[in-house]
């Protein structure tokens, strides 16, 4: 297999580390927009409400919001096919819980549509990137209660009638499978726990509605439009056993079930035995109520899109425990201690399609670094190229010698964006350098780095000239 003659190159973005104006034209509040940075070491901060005088990077972003369309004549200059942003879901329902959606908000999408289809760039997007409405968390208590399936669903009702006709591919929630990794899914699932709640039955429910409301899109994407690919998306935590030890083997497995949990139920219909057998790892329980398996059933998605940083090893001592760590004396690390690991990309492809069977999109890859402005005002970031290009050649390799069907690759944050982990701007991922700091200063101007032309070059190629 070659790769497809229209093969999605571009790049991935999340509205709430891109757009800011986050009041702007009838907009509420979501999650992210309480968060803090981090600063000098203080990890991330979420507040109930904005106060005065703190600073939270997702207000401003890097205003994609004012300058969208300078930002998109840049992505056309490197020839990108497709555009992945993410819907703020405050945006269109300010609550969360209203009736009626904001017009202004949709018109902003509109206009970003219409902006990327002069230039015929594909708007890919993500319907929930860790932008629930922080109403619906205060007042509902998130993706606990069961009527976030309403308020979702009304929602993409919404955004799929208005743009079923500008965009072709859809994806529910970003990394739903970090519901169950992260300690506390507060980007994921907006939930931060109660007294005396229980985390695993918590992780269950959440997960369980967020499932059905994701089942529920895709069968309304379908009635609407019989055209649209509707996806999931998981963050794909490629993983080796730390030894041959059939304990760490056995390790690996265990590891990989909180991520499969997810796919059975969106790819294949139903809680599998690994899902199953994860609830009891857990100690976890889950309730269904009449009707939810055959939703499940009715909404499995399209094709899978999935993320992919860094590689991880397992071990454990006894076969119980389960210790993962990024410890890899194979591999170098990032600035942030991510491991790169090209080939992990191509074992993850495998390993996906092996078991779904359905076309794979990778969504997001990329490494996070701190540039520097030369004195002639170039930035050489030759160690972004290196990692993109040999992400590219692995994942070519997927596709050429082990025939798994991927129809798409956009690295993450094309330009310069806020951090999820961190909130930090100097971890970069873009070949468009943006002047912020990590205090919020800066005067937002876009410059090109080296790695621009590289990509331009790899587009024009269709992935066959990554050499640099
Ligand atoms: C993914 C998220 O987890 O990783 C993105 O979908 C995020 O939103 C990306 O930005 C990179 O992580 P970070 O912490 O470097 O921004």
């Amino acid at each position: 297999m070659k790769l497809r003659e229209d093969f999605l190159w571009g790049g991935a973005t999340a509205a709430n580390q891109y757009e800011g104006a986050y009041l702007e034209d009838g907009k509420g509040l979501s999650i992210a927009d309480v968060e803090m940075g981090s600063r000098h070491g203080v990890p991330r901060m979420i507040h109930d409400e904005v106060h005065e005088g703190c600073y939270y990077p997702s207000h401003e972003g890097i205003d994609f919001y004012h300058r969208y369309k300078a930002d998109i004549a840049m992505y056309a200059k490197m020839g990108f096919k497709c555009f992945r942003l993410s819907i703020n879901w405050p945006r269109i329902f300010p609550r969360g819980d209203e009736d009626e959606p904001n017009e202004a908000g949709l018109q902003f999408y509109d206009r970003v549509f219409d902006e990327l289809l002069k230039y015929n760039i594909q708007p890919i997007v993500t319907l929930s990137h860790y932008e629930t409405p922080l109403y619906l968390v205060q007042k509902y208590g998130s993706w606990r209660n069961r009527k976030l399936i309403d308020f979702f669903e009304r929602y993409c009702e919404v955004v799929l009638k208005r743009f079923h006709h500008k965009v072709k591919y859809w994806m529910t929630f970003n990394e739903i499978n970090e519901t169950m990794n992260q300690k506390e899914p507060y980007h994921q699932a907006g939930i931060r726990y109660l007294e005396g709640e229980n985390p695993a039955d918590v992780k269950l429910l959440v997960s369980h509605h967020m499932m059905l409301a994701s089942a529920k899109a895709v069968i309304l994407a379908h009635s609407i439009n019989s055209e649209l690919k509707m996806g999931c998306m998981f963050q794909y935590p490629t993983t080796y056993a730390k030894t041959c030890h059939p304990n760490d083997v056995l390790a690996q497995r265990y590891h990989m079930m909180p991520n499969f949990y997810y796919g059975d139920v969106m790819c294949r219909g139903y809680y599998s035995n690994t899902c199953t057998a994860q609830m009891k790892r857990m100690g976890g329980h889950l309730q269904m109520q009449p009707g939810d398996e055959e939703l499940l059933k009715r909404g499995v998605v399209d094709y899978i899109a999935l993320s992919y940083y860094f590689s991880s090893i397992s071990s454990s001592p006894d076969a119980h425990q389960l210790i993962v760590d990024r410890d890899n004396p194979y591999l170098k690390r990032n600035e942030w201690d991510w491991p790169i690991d090209p080939l992990g990309l191509r074992i993850g492809l495998n390993e996906l399609y092996d078991r779904y069977q359905i076309p794979l999109f990778v969504v997001e890859n990329g490494l996070g670094a701190i540039d520097h402005i030369e004195e002639d005002g170039s930035i050489q970031d030759d160690y972004r190229i290196e990692y993109l290009a040999r992400h590219i050649d692995a994942l070519r390799d997927a596709v050429e010698l082990d025939d798994v069907d991927v129809i798409g690759y956009t690295c993450w944050g094309p330009i310069d964006i806020i951090s999820v982990g961190t909130g930090e701007m100097r971890k970069r991922y873009g070949f468009i350098y943006v002047d912020k700091d990590d205090e919020g200063k800066g005067t937002l101007e876009r410059r090109e780095k080296k790695s621009f032309e590289w990509y331009k070059k790899v587009i024009a190629s269709n992935g066959y000239d990554t050499s640099f």
